[in-house]
């Protein structure tokens, strides 16, 4: 699963963190993939070493080779994590690495060992963002209720239409999460209101709620519900949002869901 948004800033790592968390409290064997130079995913699961990172994965690309850049993440049993560095930066130029497959090609058999396989990406439909696509069964797209958040998801999904159309054909969009939702601001209740209607069937509920606790817990390397009480209720929220993605990737995989209506 892809967790993509063309803009920094929105909630991509949040999410993916928070569906891992999720993922974790059923018994799921997860592994995060952490794509974006920034590493604030690699942060949030604070793993205890790191020998190889997301850069060398995409810099080797033989069958499976992520295998050996998985590494114990900081949260307990189930939770892997391959972690990113800066000098990732330099994979993302487009055309550069010459492929969008390495990653897919690296991750193959790897992927066989877990429940279910996390990718955090950066903020641009760069080479690595396609790399995370083209290895992905399922896009997950996030954005704020903000003024641009229609036009962001409208973005992040043609983005994601234009890699299953060009190399990936079992891609598919599996939801649009909102983060950072007041649900006591008009705007935000607006901002919600126009997505639900362009894209009924993708819009998840409920949306993530503006908490402070969830940039506490991300710093400190703790999963939310580790954070305290506010950060209990954070996870209960990624519970929700994960058991209504996870019903969607179970049920009919051949329903198109990418197009809006
Ligand atoms: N729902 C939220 N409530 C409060 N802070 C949030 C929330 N979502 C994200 N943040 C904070 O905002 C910043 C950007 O979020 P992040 O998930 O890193 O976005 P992205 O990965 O898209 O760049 C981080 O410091 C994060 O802790
Ligand atoms: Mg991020």
């Amino acid at each position: 699963m892809a967790v993509v948004a063309l803009k920094g800033g929105v909630g991509k790592t949040t999410v993916t963190l928070g569906l891992a968390e999720a993922a974790q409290q059923r018994g799921l064997r997860v592994l995060v993939v952490d794509l974006d130079p920034q590493a604030n995913a690699t942060l949030g699961l604070n793993p205890k070493t790191v020998r190889f990172t997301t850069g060398d994965v995409l810099a080797d690309a033989r069958d499976g080779v992520a295998a050996d850049a998985i590494t114990a993440g900081g949260w307990g049993p189930g939770v892997d994590l391959i972690a990113a560095e800066p000098s990732l930066e330099h994979r993302n130029r487009p055309g550069d690495s010459g492929s969008a497959l390495r990653l897919r090609r690296a991750l193959r058999g790897v992927a066989d060992e877990y429940d279910l396989v996390l990718m955090d990406s950066p903020p641009s439909l760069g080479e690595i963002t396609r790399n995370g696509l083209a290895a992905a069964t399922h896009a997950v797209v996030v954005t704020e209720p903000g003024y641009f958040a229609l036009r962001g998801a409208e973005q992040a999904l043609e983005a994601v239409t234009v890699v299953r159309d060009h190399t990936n054909l079992r891609l598919r969009a599996l939801g649009v999460v909102v983060n950072r939702m007041r649900r006591t601001l008009a705007e935000h209740k607006y901002r919600w209101q126009e997505i639900a209607d362009a894209y009924p069937q993708l819009l998840v509920s409920p949306a993530i709620p503006e908490r402070s606790i969830i940039q506490r817990a991300e710093g400190a390397g703790v999963p939310f519900r580790e954070a305290g009480r506010s950060g209990a209720g954070v996870g209960k929220v990624f519970d929700q949002v994960f058991g209504e993605l996870y019903n969607r990737a179970t049920v009919s995989a051949s329903t198109s869901l990418g197009e809006p209506r």
